[in-house]
């Protein structure tokens, strides 16, 4: 039996105050615990604004007119205030230099926490879990301000940890950072989805480092939603092909292959075995 989506859109609609479009036009969408969902869409489809519904900024703090309704965990966000949300919904953003504020990184990682008002004990123990989990020790003493950017997104990744979410939101985060820290990235996303069974949400537009761990694809294109389904069955529908996303060529060679009747199993996900098959056909 299917468990109870951790988050629920049912008809959402939504314009900002000084837009005279709905951004988000009419979504309803179901995401399920311990799933991994790469969100993709063109510039300005909606994406970062589809985030604000599941973080409760809005309608806590955005202004605008929102119909329909969004449930996280259980709860209603109209009627669940923003510092309640951050503790089921963690966010990563594109560029950590705006989320890290403390002195050190230990600091940081301790400010959700103590804000909260946990006992010492408790505070301590979710550090040094969050330390662990993102292999940091090193750098537990640093200034942020010292680090890499793949560093600096390690210590926001554990800051947000630390509030022990059960969903985690990625808003492009690899926007700022090199091949290898973004395979890094991944297999961090990887290993906290898998070991501390956190369901992700991930926005990007670079989508072929990420595609390996999606489970699920969501592809939006001016405010609604095209696109919904498990990986595989997503990068097999051609609608995939002709949003205006950043499609890996190896998918986009097979599809064509696919096309011209030259290849007619399915378009394979990972680049390895995708390159392995190819040139075992040519
Ligand atoms: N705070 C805001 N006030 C008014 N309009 C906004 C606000 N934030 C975003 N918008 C508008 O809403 C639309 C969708 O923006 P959004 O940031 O959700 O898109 P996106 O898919 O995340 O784009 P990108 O890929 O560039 O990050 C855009 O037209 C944008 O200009
Ligand atoms: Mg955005």
């Amino acid at each position: 039996m299917q468990s109870d989506p951790i988050i629920e859109i049912r008809e959402v609609s939504f314009r900002y105050q000084n837009q005279k479009q709905p951004v988000i036009q009419g979504i309803s969408a179901s995401f399920y615990p311990g799933t991994v969902s790469l969100i993709c869409g063109p510039t300005g489809s909606g994406k970062t604004t589809l985030i604000r519904l599941m973080n409760g900024l809005i309608p806590h703090f955005y202004e605008g007119n929102m119909t329909g309704d969004v449930t996280i965990d259980g709860i209603n966000t109209k009627s669940t205030s923003t510092a309640k949300l951050a503790q089921i919904v963690g966010m990563v953003f594109q560029n950590p230099d705006n989320q890290l504020v403390c002195s050190t990184c230990e600091r940081e990682i301790a400010f959700g926490p103590e804000n909260l008002g946990l006992p010492r004990s408790e505070i301590k123990e979710r550090l040094e879990s969050a330390i662990k989990v993102l292999g940091i020790e090193s750098i537990r003493d640093s200034s942020p301000n010292e680090l890499s950017g793949g560093q600096k997104q390690k210590v926001a990744i554990a800051a947000a940890l630390a509030l022990k979410p059960k969903i985690l939101v990625f808003d492009e985060p690899s926007s700022n950072l090199d091949i290898e820290s973004t395979a890094r990235l991944v297999d961090t996303i990887e290993m906290i989805n898998t070991k501390l069974h956190a369901t992700i949400i991930i926005v990007e537009h670079r989508l072929e480092p990420f595609l390996r761990i999606a489970t699920h694809l969501v592809c939006i294109a001016d405010g609604k939603i095209l696109l919904h389904g498990e990986t595989a069955n997503v990068i097999n529908d051609d609608v995939f092909y002709d949003i205006g996303v950043q499609v890996p060529v190896l998918l986009k060679i097979f599809h064509q292959l696919a096309r011209e009747n030259i290849y007619n199993g399915p378009i394979p996900i990972e680049t390895k075995p995708g390159m392995e098959l190819l040139k075992k056909m040519l």
